[in-house]
């Protein structure tokens, strides 16, 4: 059997697991779910299951990838037997990633998409009222979302056919520091304007407040999202970390900067939604549609729209090549196949199976309605189907497994009871076991509608 890959340095790994986790999830979701549940008190909400439940599942899903060195279907199987249930939480990790990258990829796409709208002086000469309407007009267009769609998931197989080190570590490294830059300059502009003190209080401060039990629970579902969890992205990452490496540092490094960066996206948006009179409930299109149509107003503002549509572009490429290659990652470990086939025909299935979700805003095509499945277009579907239940189901199984499961003495190791760390070892084992279960059923007691 070949070798199997191995990241360079620590540091490698923690900016390709940190390039997995800031994506999609935190410059165009976060901001618009802040929004959507008025600020304050939902980040507050929000900070705390990262803390709480994110980084305890972290730290478990990179530990059961570094101590079998496989993938998730592997993983699970080395450490309960073949057959065994667990296995399926490896299967069912895989199948998310199919899920995911085939919807992911076709936003990813509007934002390659914007990059050329911007450059080329579209946002400029269109009206100001009327750019938020080229946001309809893209969604709606099958042609356009199948174009950038196949372009994205293009650059995305490209990547992830280089391997762990000379493709993912590689791209990682130079896409991650450029994203922080871009994002501190944006930051810097947007300190400048008048709606930045407005926005500071509307994301930070705790007012009487408007958010819904509902909104506690999207809340945690987005820190599954938000930080790559609950289906093997994670561990994967962890099988090509050495053994040398310390665990707990790395996780809490990875989501620092993921909730860094999900906290300075919204303090690049709501400035410039309060400084042009705009909603921060806008939804789905509140990037798409306020950053252009502001950004036209200020001096270098078409410059600074290039920079951030690239911005959004490259979170999303170093988060999807953690998708493809987990998806790659089992035919590699499982089946033998070399890289190369892996990743082709992985990646292949993967640009079929998102042309639904690329075809979903139009309301018809070849005239049938893509409307009818649950009253939800493919799209919405498949982030229904891997958010809200993948992912915490995912997690729930990797944190009861790491728990109560793996041996102790090996659990105790990996986590580095010898290092700092160490006295904080029965508190994690105490919140896998016993806080993760009960958010996570609370969740899908909601979803199921018992309250
Ligand atoms: N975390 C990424 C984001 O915030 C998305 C992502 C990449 C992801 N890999 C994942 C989500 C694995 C869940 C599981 O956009």
């Amino acid at each position: 059997m070949a070798t199997r890959g191995q990241w360079g340095s620590r540091l490698g790994f923690i900016l390709a697991a940190a390039g997995s986790a800031v994506g999609l999830g935190n410059i165009w979701k976060f901001p618009y779910i802040t929004g959507a549940n008025g600020g304050g008190w939902f980040v507050l909400i929000y900070l705390l299951c990262i803390l709480a439940v994110g980084l305890p599942i972290m730290i478990a899903e990179v530990m059961l990838g570094r101590m079998t060195q496989k993938s998730p279907v592997g993983a699970f199987r080395d450490l309960s037997g073949k057959g065994s249930l667990w296995v399926g939480i490896g299967w069912m990790g895989v199948v998310a990633a199919f899920i995911i990258l085939s919807y992911y990829s076709v936003v990813a796409g509007w934002a390659m998409n914007y990059i050329r709208l911007a450059a080329t002086g579209v946002f400029a000469d269109t009206p100001a009222d009327q750019v938020p309407g080229l946001f309809g007009a893209m969604y709606a267009d099958p042609g356009t979302n199948l174009l950038w769609h196949g372009l994205f998931m293009g650059l995305t197989v490209f990547i992830v056919l280089g391997g762990v080190q000379k493709g993912v570590e590689r791209w990682s490294r130079i896409l991650m520091p450029m994203l922080f830059v871009m994002m501190l300059g944006l930051l810097v502009q947007a300190a400048s304007m008048d709606g930045f003190g407005k926005a500071l209080d509307f994301v930070f401060g705790l007012h009487a407040d408007k958010l819904k039990p509902a909104g506690v629970l999207e809340a945690l579902g987005h820190s599954f999202f938000t930080l790559s969890l609950g289906m093997g992205a994670m561990l994967t990452y962890g099988s090509y970390l050495s053994k040398k490496d310390d665990i707990v540092t790395a996780s809490a490094a990875i989501t620092l900067l993921d909730t860094a960066i999900a906290l300075m996206a919204c303090m690049v948006l709501f400035p410039i939604t309060f400084t042009f009179g705009m909603e921060p409930s806008a939804g789905p299109g509140l990037v798409f549609m306020n950053i252009p149509v502001a950004l036209a107003q200020v001096p270098g503002g078409l410059f600074l729209s290039v920079v951030f549509f690239a911005l959004l572009t490259f979170a999303a490429l170093t988060s999807a090549i953690s998708l493809l290659e987990v998806a790659a990652a089992y035919f590699i470990d499982e089946k033998g196949w070399s890289r190369g086939k892996a990743v082709g025909v992985t990646g292949g299935a993967i640009l079929v199976l998102g042309i639904p979700s690329a075809l979903s805003g139009g309301t018809e095509l070849f005239g049938k309605s893509f409307e009818g499945v649950f009253g939800k277009n493919w799209f919405d579907l498949f982030d229904y189907i891997a958010s809200n239940w993948l992912l915490p189901l995912g997690g729930l199984g990797i944190a009861l497994f790491a728990a109560w499961r793996v041996g102790d003495a090996a659990r105790r190791v990996e986590f580095g009871e010898q290092t700092a760390w160490g006295r904080l070892y029965l508190g994690w084992l105490l919140v896998l076991r016993f806080v993760v279960p009960v958010a996570v059923v609370a969740v899908f007691l909601h979803l199921i509608g018992l309250y």
